[in-house]
């Protein structure tokens, strides 16, 4: 009895972990197109759900472009402002983490690439809460209070083991405990009667 509990116990702790974590996404820019002037990069960015974690990855012939982190004014301009000094990227294969929500822009400052459209905005949303149980999902301070997560919601993996639906955790617990409870009991009277 108390065996049998034992291993749907385990059953269920297995496909709890069995459950794939929410996985950070790297996006490439652009995709074959890589990061160059002449391509539409609001298409590009058209539909996908960036979050925290994630990142972008940035490819082009290093020295031929760049990545500048600007804000919005300036990648309307595409223009930096005086006085400014923002993070510029130009290995040519930069990765670009998202650490923080809402909007991000970036433009390549050679030449005249930024207004031939070698521009990219972003929306970055929190990152996506876990079916799992635990642990708790992060919070990022800066934004507010954690409603579902906006956006389209990544499609569950059907979270249901084939087995039983798990009892509330805490009954469960109280109902192993007290046939271990049996169990032992059993065992002092089989020892007692012995
Ligand atoms: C994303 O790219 C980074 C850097 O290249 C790499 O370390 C990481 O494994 C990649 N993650 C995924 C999910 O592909
Ligand atoms: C890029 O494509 C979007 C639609 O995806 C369009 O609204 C926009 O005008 C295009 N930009 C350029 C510079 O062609
Ligand atoms: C770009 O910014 C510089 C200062 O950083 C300024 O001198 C220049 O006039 C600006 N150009 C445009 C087109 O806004």
């Amino acid at each position: 009895m108390a065996s049998t509990q034992m291993l749907s116990l385990l059953a269920v702790f297995v496909a709890a972990a069995a459950i794939p974590l929410a996985t950070a996404e790297n996006f490439t820019v652009g995709d074959d197109n890589g990061w160059l002037p002449d391509v539409n990069y609001t298409t590009w960015a058209q539909g996908k759900v960036f979050r925290i974690g994630d990142n972008l990855i940035f490819n082009y012939i290093a020295g031929a472009h760049n990545v500048i982190v600007v804000g919005g004014d300036e990648f309307k301009l595409c223009n930096v402002s005086a006085g400014r000094a923002p993070k510029v990227f130009s290995s040519g294969d930069d990765v670009v983490p998202l650490q923080t929500t809402g909007k991000k822009w970036y433009f390549c400052g050679i030449a005249d690439h930024c207004s031939r459209g070698q521009k990219l905005v972003i929306d970055v949303l929190p990152a996506a809460v876990s079916p799992a149980p635990s642990p708790a999902p992060f919070v990022n301070p800066s934004s507010p209070p954690a409603s579902p997560p906006p956006g389209p919601v990544t499609p569950a993996p059907s979270a249901n083991p084939p087995s039983p639906p798990a009892p509330p955790s805490s009954s469960w617990r109280i109902a192993t405990d007290v046939s271990m409870m049996m169990a032992v009991a059993a065992a002092a009277a089989a020892i007692v009667m012995a």
